[in-house]
């Protein structure tokens, strides 16, 4: 019988844990999708959910959150690093038949626009979570109708993506995530073992149907802010 060291070690084991949480990271994309879509919504609703999430069980379900998360992003990143190390390593020299160039083309393309996804969430943490960036938009208060005075998440969004540069950035890295998941949502279907050839089709057509929606729905956000569709005079 294999070890656990040995099994922690496979091939087989470092794509589960890739797949696993990359699916993970995905459904933490469509929960923030859902929340986002409350700008469409005003400054109440958008502040109200912000602070409410930030008080979740008494402010500790935000950490547990971003513990979570935290962990699933860094398994994620290293299991895709060492398999990526490892196929390079396993790949004969000078072997270029057409099948190992596609898939090399594939998982480089996967390696660069993660990357970028990487780059722009230390961007955006450094944006709205932090405070580190375009900092002269991020200490507003809202008073909520209940009289409690909060962040105004909703006038930072709003102000920031009446940006220009700000705005293209955001929709830029929507269309690199969307990139990134068309691949990302098929192999880790095939990966967890639920492909079968009947389904393929569908599964590749429901890979890009999720990510085609969420590079929507989160770049509809700047585009419509951009345009002055969203925000009225705030
Ligand atoms: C137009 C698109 C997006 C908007 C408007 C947006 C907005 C926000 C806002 C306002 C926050 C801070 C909430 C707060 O502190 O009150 C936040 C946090 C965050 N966003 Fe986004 N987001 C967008 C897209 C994305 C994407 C595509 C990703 C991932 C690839 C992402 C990952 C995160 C993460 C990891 C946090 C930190 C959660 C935390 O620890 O509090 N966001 N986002």
């Amino acid at each position: 019988m294999r070890s656990l060291s040995e099994l922690w070690g496979s091939t087989i084991a470092r794509k589960w844990i890739m797949a696993v949480t990359g699916i993970g990271l995905v459904l933490f994309l469509f929960g923030h999708l859902a929340g986002n879509m409350l700008l469409f919504m005003g400054p109440e609703a958008m502040n109200t959910y912000a602070y409410d999430l930030k008080h979740l069980l008494h402010g500790a379900g935000i950490w547990l959150a971003r513990g979570g998360l935290l962990l699933f992003a860094v398994l994620h990143i290293w299991s895709a690093f060492t398999l990526t190390r490892r196929i390079r390593a396993s790949r004969p020299q000078g072997y270029a038949r057409t099948e190992h160039r596609t898939s090399s083309i594939a998982s480089r393309s996967m390696a660069l626009s993660g990357l970028l996804i990487l780059s722009y969430v230390l961007y955006h943490l450094a944006h709205f979570t932090w405070g580190a960036v375009h900092t002269e938009w991020y200490d507003g208060t809202y008073t909520l109708a209940n009289g409690i005075v909060v962040h105004d998440v909703y006038g930072m969004v709003v102000a920031s993506f009446r940006q220009p540069l700000i705005a293209v950035l955001y929709m830029l890295a929507m269309v690199f995530t969307g990139m990134h998941l068309h691949h990302a949502i098929q192999s880790a279907v095939q990966t967890l073992g639920i492909s079968h050839p009947r389904y393929a089709p569908v599964i590749r057509k429901g890979g890009k149907a999720l990510a085609i929606a969420l590079a929507v729905g989160f770049g509809s956000l700047p585009l419509t802010i951009l345009l002055g569709l969203v925000g009225g005079t705030h």
